[in-house]
Parts: C-alpha cells; sequence; structure tokens
C-alpha cells in the first residue's frame, strides 16, 4: 500500500499552533521537551512554585528527526483495513521516529476508590457495595511519592474515582501535599474526571502538569447509556476545560465496549486527534463480575492493540501507554502495545496494602508486587522488544 506518513516537502508540519507560535516554523523535534508552562493559557492562575526549573534528566529526543504527520481520515481507514502485523509495523515505525527507543516511566498511584459515580462498566462504581473502599491519607500519599522520586520517577499519575470527599478543596490540598512531597523538579498528573473549568485552574496552580480523562467511547448514545446519562458533550467540555486551564491533556477510550463496532473505533481515533490530545490511553473493556455488565463479552486484545497502532498513526507525537488492561487479558498485552507504536509504562506504585481494592476491573496484573519490583520486569519485557526504559518527565512534544 503507498501510505506515507512521513513530512515531505509540501506536507505541513503537525499541529504548529501547538508547537510553537511561528506558522512557518518547521516540523523538526524540539531540542529539549518543552516546559509546561508552554501550555498555559493566559487564564490561568500563575503557580506558585518554580515551574521552569530545568529536568535533570538529558534532553534526547532526535534533534535531526522529521515528524511524521497525522495519518488523514482516508488514510486511517485504510489504515484500519491492514493485516495487524503490517499495520503494528507501521505504527511502530512512527513511534521509534518521534519517541526513539525510550518507554517512558510513570508512576501510577490510585490515590481512592470511593466514587460517586455509577457508569455501567467500573467495578469501583457506587452500587458496588462488594467494593472495600479506601482512600489514602496525605501521609501515604507524600511518602509513595517522596519513595517513587528516591526510586527515580519523574512522573506521578494520581488517579481515583470522583470522590465526594475530594470535591473542591479535598483535592487541590492533596494536590499541594503531592507537589510537596515530588518538588518542583517531578510533573503531577491528576486523574479524578469531571471538574469545574475554575477547579482544573486551581489544581493547575496548585502544582497540577497534566490532567487525564478518557472520553470512555465517542458514540455519544452508548456514552450516555454506559455513564448513568451523563453526555459525551459534558465530558468533552469538560476536556475543554482542562486545556484552557493549561493543563496538558490526556485521553483515551476502551475498546470492545458492548454495542461498538468498527466504525466507533474509526471515530474514536478521529475524536482522539481532533482533540489533539497529548497523552492517549486505549485499553481493552473488561466486564467486572459486580456490575450490570458482568455478563456482557470482554474487549479483546487484537482491537485494542490495532486501536493502539491507529492512535500513534493518527496523533504521531501522543505520549502512549502500553496499559495494565492489556497486561491483564494477555501475558504479552504490554508488549503488543509496544510494538504498536506505545511509549509508556506505568508501574503501579501504589501501596501494596491498597492495590487490590481499586478493581476497576477483574484480574488486574501486579496487585501483589510494589511498582518498584515492576520497574525490574518491565525493563527486562523492554529489553525483548529493543527498547529501554526512560526515567525522563516525558512532557507534552
Ligand atoms: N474494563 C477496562 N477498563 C476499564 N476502565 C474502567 N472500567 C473498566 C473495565 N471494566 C477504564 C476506563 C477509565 C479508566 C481509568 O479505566 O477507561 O477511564
Ligand atoms: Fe508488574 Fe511484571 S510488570 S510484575
Amino acid at each position: 500500500m503507498s501510505i506515507r506518513l512521513m513530512n515531505e516537502p509540501g506536507v505541513p508540519a503537525m499541529y504548529p499552533e501547538d508547537l510553537g507560535a511561528d506558522p512557518g516554523r518547521s516540523a523538526t523535534v524540539p531540542a529539549a521537551a518543552p516546559d509546561s508552562t508552554s501550555m498555559s493559557s493566559a487564564a490561568a492562575p500563575a503557580a506558585p512554585y518554580p515551574r521552569s526549573a530545568p529536568c535533570s534528566q538529558p534532553a534526547s529526543y532526535p534533534r535531526s528527526a522529521t515528524y511524521p504527520r497525522p495519518a488523514s481520515e482516508a488514510e486511517i481507514r485504510e489504515l484500519a483495513a491492514l493485516p495487524l502485523d503490517e499495520l503494528k509495523a507501521l505504527a511502530r515505525k512512527t513511534a521509534d521516529a518521534v519517541h526513539g527507543d525510550r518507554v517512558l516511566l510513570r508512576g501510577l498511584i490510585e490515590v481512592t476508590n470511593h466514587c460517586a459515580m455509577d457508569c455501567l462498566y467500573c467495578g469501583i462504581r457506587r452500587s458496588n457495595s462488594g467494593a472495600v473502599r479506601y482512600r489514602l491519607s496525605h501521609e501515604e500519599l507524600a511518602e509513595t511519592i517522596r519513595a517513587g522520586r528516591r526510586a527515580g520517577f519523574m512522573t506521578f499519575v494520581l488517579q481515583g474515582g470522583e470522590d465526594p470527599a475530594l470535591a473542591g478543596e479535598g483535592l487541590l490540598r492533596l494536590t499541594e501535599t503531592a507537589r510537596a512531597a515530588a518538588g518542583p523538579e517531578a510533573a503531577i498528573t491528576l486523574s479524578f474526571g469531571i471538574r469545574s473549568r475554575r477547579e482544573y485552574e486551581e489544581l493547575r496552580a496548585a502544582g497540577a502538569d497534566r490532567y487525564l480523562m478518557r472520553f470512555e467511547t465517542s458514540d455519544p448514545e452508548l456514552h450516555r447509556y454506559l455513564r448513568g446519562g451523563i453526555s459525551l458533550k459534558r465530558r468533552l467540555k469538560a476536556l475543554e476545560d482542562v486545556r484552557a486551564a493549561g493543563l496538558q491533556l490526556g485521553s483515551g477510550f476502551m475498546t470492545g465496549l458492548p454495542g461498538e463496532t468498527d466504525e466507533t473505533l474509526i471515530q474514536n481515533i478521529l475524536l482522539a486527534q481532533s482533540l489533539k490530545m497529548e497523552m492517549g490511553g486505549v485499553g481493552p473493556f473488561i466486564p467486572h463480575p459486580e456490575t450490570p455488565l458482568g455478563g456482557a463479552r470482554g474487549g479483546d486484545l487484537e482491537r485494542s492493540i490495532r486501536a493502539t497502532a491507529l492512535l500513534r498513526l493518527a496523533v504521531p507525537l501522543c505520549h502512549i501507554p502500553a496499559t495494565t488492561a492489556a497486561g491483564t487479558i494477555h501475558p504479552e498485552g504490554r508488549e503488543q502495545m509496544l510494538e504498536a507504536g506505545a511509549n509508556v509504562l506505568m508501574p503501579n506504585i501504589t501501596p501494596v496494602l491498597h492495590k487490590k481494592h481499586y478493581l476497576l476491573y477483574p484480574g488486574k496484573i501486579c496487585i501483589d508486587e510494589s511498582g518498584f519490583q515492576c520497574v525490574g520486569c518491565l525493563s527486562v519485557r523492554v529489553m525483548g522488544r529493543g527498547l529501554r526504559l526512560s526515567w525522563e518527565r516525558g512532557d507534552a512534544l
């Protein structure tokens, strides 16, 4: 087939407005990962700690590399029809050109499994009375982050349900604690669902750099059904607010949701592209027995690998994790996602005591190991694929 995804003379660089104000700017990779302030909008409040602290890691993005350009809709449709191995190879080539052989490490901390929401697919939904609920104390969170810094992590991803105790002030205070423990150099990513624009701005001022919120599915009806009446439009508005608050933006979706079609997958990719998201997570839906979808069929590995590859080709600069959900449905699921263009791994450094209770789906891997043990395991796994782990902060490109 004749799809060519590298920039050629006359082919515009991707997202020039995101790469810098100069519309004539070339498509060369910047010498250093941009400081997170470059994402801020004029409306975002000033951060009370030094945001310009240089990253201690060497900037090793290949200076002379040319950005691959994002696939067009017609190309995405053509790519989606390719045999899996061919699609994976194209996507990996793109990942190599943008991200090299490095796989960024992010330390995942599951802060709370209390949730006011009742999404049909999720094991920590409000109505699951079987879930054992927990919330990390400020001290537990700070100690986890300090241990993470000692181990070398430069990004912490704090994730949780929409916990009423963390509405408004609660999450602000927690973010301040996280920032104090992480120091000024490390990046802090939050993932706590829909909040107001003002709250996102306050979180940024309190020390957050990035925000993750998957749109879950691009199908508006399916979205409303699965998310207890909350519309896709509301979710997308929140993503817009995240961006406007000057936070780096992450989103993504599940694959193999009940009622999803092949066209849903294409639309998911197109939506991801139109959001210009800087981090994008994809994972197979895994039915949880204590939810209304307990008896549904789960997503298969191939579909989530295809989705990963298409996402890489549609949004080449995106930081894409090889997800735990993929590793849960197949022993080499994460490796296959790396082969399909993923460039991030997120060892779960939540205290082992609590880990087993953050069960969005059953069978989750790595709940008996500490995330620090996982790093050793992951190092071997990525080496087997000709890749290497990187402790760089890995800001949005
Ligand atoms: N199977 C797979 N992924 C799930 N998530 C939630 N529930 C499940 C499930 N049953 C995903 C959602 C959410 C992310 C944190 O985990 O995409 O955004
Ligand atoms: Fe956690 Fe292998 S990655 S044990």
